[in-house]
């Protein structure tokens, strides 16, 4: 099985940008992360991150038909992207979201995200870690259910 990786805006800044909330991890220790959680659940991950909203929107339409899940963190996007959402929707494919700080420990305006309304589960405040589980949430629901 494939399952997309894909990360939003400033995700690309981790472990300079804010450490006390996001951790000194960089992308390519989560990208690490991911590879070695991949290894063990005998599943391909196409890890990604971009700035760009559409870029983003463009690569959830690309995973129809190509893959058979999809981790998101969806950053910022999340709380703001209807786009992002309709793309989301779009999609029939198992989605976990994830944020790596906790959300609802944060500012109001990140207390809700679009994203959720598809996503098939939730993982925030785990730190990077919180990658390993969702795809381990992820392929447990492709085993399930192919
Ligand atoms: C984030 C949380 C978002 O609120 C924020 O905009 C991010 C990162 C997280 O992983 O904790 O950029 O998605």
């Amino acid at each position: 099985p494939l399952i997309a990786v894909l990360n939003g805006p400033n995700l690309n800044m981790l472990g300079l940008r804010e450490p006390h909330v996001y951790g000194h991890d960089t992308l390519d220790d989560v990208e690490q992360i991911c590879l070695q959680a991949a290894e063990r659940l005998d599943v391909t991950i196409d890890f990604r991150q971009t700035n760009g909203e559409g870029e983003l929107v463009s690569w959830v339409q690309e995973c129809r038909g190509r893959a058979d899940g999809i981790v998101i963190n969806p950053a910022a996007y999340g709380h703001t992207s209807i786009a992002l959402l309709d793309a989301l929707q779009a999609v029939d494919l198992p989605i976990i979201e994830v944020h790596i700080s906790n959300i609802y420990r944060r500012e109001p305006f990140r207390h809700h995200s679009y994203v959720s309304q598809v996503a098939r589960g939730v993982i925030c405040g785990l730190g990077t870690r919180g990658y390993a589980h969702a795809l381990q949430a992820v392929s447990d629901m492709i085993e399930d259910e192919g």
